[in-house]
């Protein structure tokens, strides 16, 4: 396949990734999940995992969070080889991963609770996230009483309140109905742009992954592999909507489109 408006980079050099995925390989029983993955994420970047539903894009995020250990191969997170989960790395879960019985205040500031902080400053900073994903007014709030896309939100501030360095976000916007989606996409965007941080993100949705990505990885169908590397040339100094209406954009997605569509049954 050629990609004219998009163009297919080289890894970039090791030094600048703030996350390096090498030679992972992960089996589950008699499921070949993932075979062989080599990926650098850079820092201050969004890459996004692009992938047919089952390909391990959900296992490879666990993997770099030291969730679940591969069958072969290691990730080291600036530098330093990942044996367990570490405060340095935050996963947004495809499910939701929120405690019941504590208000979305208590959710957010948990982390911070943890490492001992105090409740003032604890709060400030989780009240600081909160706005940041649009939640303000909702402190004391309980999960059950959010829609799905608030909770997604407040799984997000949760991640950014402890400061993580590595942000792995698991179809964070997969609850949501399209409004709201796109609001959030500009959010993100705006988030990647303020905070610096490496983002490391799954979505089903093409366009979604051209309108907010840096990256995109492409990955096969299982046993996957890595079969491209997508950087979308959209000019993120557009308004929204002319994004969406740029021409670079719309081919890219329909290029990335013509390459996924052979993994569709
Ligand atoms: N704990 C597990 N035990 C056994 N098999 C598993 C386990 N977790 C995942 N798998 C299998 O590994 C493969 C990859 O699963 P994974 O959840 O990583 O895919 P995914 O790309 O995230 O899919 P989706 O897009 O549907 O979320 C699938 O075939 C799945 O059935
Ligand atoms: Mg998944």
């Amino acid at each position: 396949m050629t990609l004219s408006t998009a163009s297919i980079h080289a890894l970039p050099h090791a030094e600048s990734a703030a996350v390096e995925v090498r030679g992972i390989s992960k089996n589950y029983k008699e499921v070949e999940a993932l075979r062989s993955i080599d990926l650098d994420f850079p820092r201050g970047k969004l890459t996004t995992l692009l992938g047919p539903s089952g390909c391990g894009k959900t296992t490879l995020l666990k993997i770099i969070a030291g969730l679940i250990e591969p069958t072969s191969g290691e990730v080291r997170v600036n530098g330093k080889t990942v044996t367990g989960p570490g405060p340095e790395r935050a996963f947004v879960f495809q499910d939701f991963a929120l405690m019941p019985w504590a208000t979305v205040m208590r959710n957010v500031a948990f982390g911070l609770e943890l490492k001992g902080m105090g409740k003032a400053e604890r709060q400030s900073i989780a009240r600081h996230y909160i706005a940041e994903v649009g939640l303000t007014g909702f402190e004391d709030k309980y999960p059950h009483e959010l829609s799905g896309g608030m909770r997604q939100r407040v799984g997000l501030a949760r991640a950014f309140a402890v400061n993580a360095e590595v942000l792995l976000l698991d179809e964070p916007f997969s609850a949501v109905d399209e409004q709201n989606r796109r609001k959030f996409q500009e959010d993100l965007l705006r988030l990647v742009e303020k905070e610096r941080k490496t983002f490391i993100f799954v979505t089903h949705s093409i366009e979604e992954a051209v309108y907010v990505s840096d990256r995109i990885v492409l990955l096969s169908r299982r046993p996957s592999r890595v079969s491209q590397i997508i950087e979308p040339k959209v000019d993120r100094t557009a308004s929204p909507d002319a994004i969406r209406r740029d021409q670079g954009y719309l081919d890219t997605v329909e290029e990335i489109w013509q390459g996924l569509k052979h993994y569709v049954d």
